[in-house]
């Protein structure tokens, strides 16, 4: 969809439809006003009717308004005159598209840009209302569902809706546009993540990835992509990376994308996605209840991939780093035992007490891996322990961090783009749950604390710079009957970004 800024509406503008707010206390925003006026009152005749009181998240859709050019006036609900807060307005921005998007109107110009946010400018508004607008029309062109022989999109009745006009003034049109302009690809870059996660895990396997981010790289000058197979790993002894991959007949990879928006002598920003394309729990098998629902141990990489969609489009004057740690876990004769003893690439030894926590030995690797890229920090993103699912729920994402700046970047990066984060801590008391009789470390410190004792496996390997962990277990994706990749936290990952 096609989002842009307009500055009136005058009666004669032709739309398929104007979106107009109408507070709690019955009164319309100013644009509903004047259109009230051209109408000849039939708003507010319509709402003293009762269907719609102005509650946040409510709407309704009034067809072929007499004495204006508009096709329909979607009236939506913004609640108190006073005060509206940023989940409000994304409740609110959420219903508007879910109307739009039931009817067959093809283009609309949204006014809902005049309801004050708290604390919120217009160029938060037009982000959310471009990020919202375009992702509420995600459709998963599923490869495995053209069997009648018709389009996957036509079974989901994709909406007719190709074009959005954000009414704004003059002074602020130029901060909207830019808003305007990243929340788009902000969607962009949630759509690729959602696609990826979203393939079958037969599909998206380490090689598919690192295919994908050599065309991305062909396609732009400023991505320089490079890929690891297991042979240069082995050289480089990344031998907790390759002991997750060993059971798998799908080969490991390490895909990395360096963006370079800026001159050479500045330290990149390094992400770091967990790639494991699909997580059976190895030797340490998983029980076969939703083990389908392990094809998005991925998610982390599409995440990353992402934010490299994004930025390709946004183009920032600054150098990313992004990295992707690409591996399957399989039980297999050959696969690593409850037992193993592994040195990694940081030459710290690890006991591998558990096969399914392999999140983080293909993690570490790549933490030492990165260091020759002298980030400037360095941000972890993985849907690491089902612990962090009981500790925040489908809410927000876990963050852990030894550095107190990069950590309230993130945290402010979630708070602006309402994708949740919360910090835990990773106090030296959690350290000795990762003991082990046998070498430096063991990949589990058990039941207490899992996301953390994870985080602090994660902190091993990543001493020489600043760094955050975000475990999105939770968050990724949907289950049951909307079970589908969220595209989170690129949201989170795009503000961070473009807010240095
Ligand atoms: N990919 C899983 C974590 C996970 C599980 C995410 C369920 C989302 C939903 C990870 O590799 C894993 O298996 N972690 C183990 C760690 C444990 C063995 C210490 C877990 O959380 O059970
Ligand atoms: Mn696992
Ligand atoms: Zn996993």
């Amino acid at each position: 969809m096609d989002i842009t800024t307009t500055l009136k509406i005058p009666a004669s503008l032709k739309s398929g439809c104007v979106v107009v707010g109408l507070y709690s206390s019955g009164k319309l925003a100013s644009s509903g006003l004047a259109l009230d006026k051209d109408c000849s009152g039939a708003l507010s005749a319509i709402i003293k009717q009762g269907d719609i009181t102005g509650k946040v998240g409510q709407a309704l859709m009034l067809h072929s308004p007499t004495g204006v050019a508009v096709d329909r006036i979607l009236l939506v609900g913004v609640g108190d005159p006073d005060s509206c807060s940023e989940s409000q307005y994304r409740k609110i921005i959420h219903a508007t598209m879910s109307e739009l998007r039931k009817s067959a109107a093809r283009n609309a110009v949204n006014t809902l840009t005049e309801i004050n946010v708290d604390d919120r400018d217009q160029a938060w508004k037009c982000h959310q209302i471009s990020l919202i607008g375009i992702d509420s029309g995600y459709v998963f062109d599923a490869p495995g569902k053209n069997s009648k022989g018709k389009n996957a999109a036509d079974d989901k009745n994709e909406s007719k809706l190709k074009k959005m006009q954000l009414l704004v003034t003059k002074s602020e049109q130029k901060e909207a546009t830019r808003g305007s302009r990243a929340g788009s690809a902000v969607a962009n870059g949630c759509a690729m993540a959602r696609d990826l996660g979203n393939l079958p895990p037969n599909i998206c396997t380490p090689d598919y990835l690192a295919t994908l981010a050599k065309k991305m790289g062909r396609r732009a000058e400023k991505l320089k992509v490079s890929v690891l197979g297991e042979k240069q790993m082995e050289k480089l002894g990344m031998n907790a990376l390759l002991s997750v991959s060993r059971g798998s007949r799908q080969q490991a990879r390490l895909i990395v994308m360096e963006y370079k928006g800026a001159a050479a002598t500045q330290k990149p920003v390094v992400l770091l996605g967990k790639g494991i394309t699909f997580d059976t729990g190895g030797i340490s098998i998983k029980p076969s209840a939703s083990m389908d629902e392990m094809k998005f141990d991925m998610c982390g990489a599409a995440s990353v991939f992402g934010v490299v969609e994004s930025i390709l489009e946004l183009q920032p004057k600054q150098n990313i780093t992004c990295v992707v740690a690409a591996a399957e876990n399989m039980p297999d004769g050959d696969a690593s035992r409850p037992g193993d003893v592994v040195s990694t690439m940081s030459s710290q030894t690890v006991e591998i007490l558990n096969t399914d926590a392999e999140g983080r030995l293909v993690l570490c690797d790549a933490l030492t891996y990165i260091e020759r890229f002298k980030p400037a920090a360095v941000v972890d993103i993985a849907t690491l322990t089902g612990a962090c699912i009981v500790a925040l729920g489908h809410v927000g994402s876990a963050m852990m961090s030894n550095d107190d700046e990069l950590a309230e970047d993130l945290l402010q990066a979630s708070r602006i783009s309402g994708d949740k984060t919360w910090q835990l801590p990773l106090w030296e008391e959690y350290h000795s749950q990762l003991d082990s009789n046998f070498a430096d470390l063991a990949n589990i410190g058990g039941m207490p604390a899992g996301s953390i004792t994870a985080g602090v496996f994660l902190s091993k390997f990543a001493e020489k710079y600043p760094w955050a962990h975000l475990d999105i277990a939770g968050v990724a994706w949907n289950s049951g009957k909307a079970k589908g990749a969220t595209g989170r936290p690129v949201p989170l990952l795009m503000n961070y970004i473009l807010g240095r």
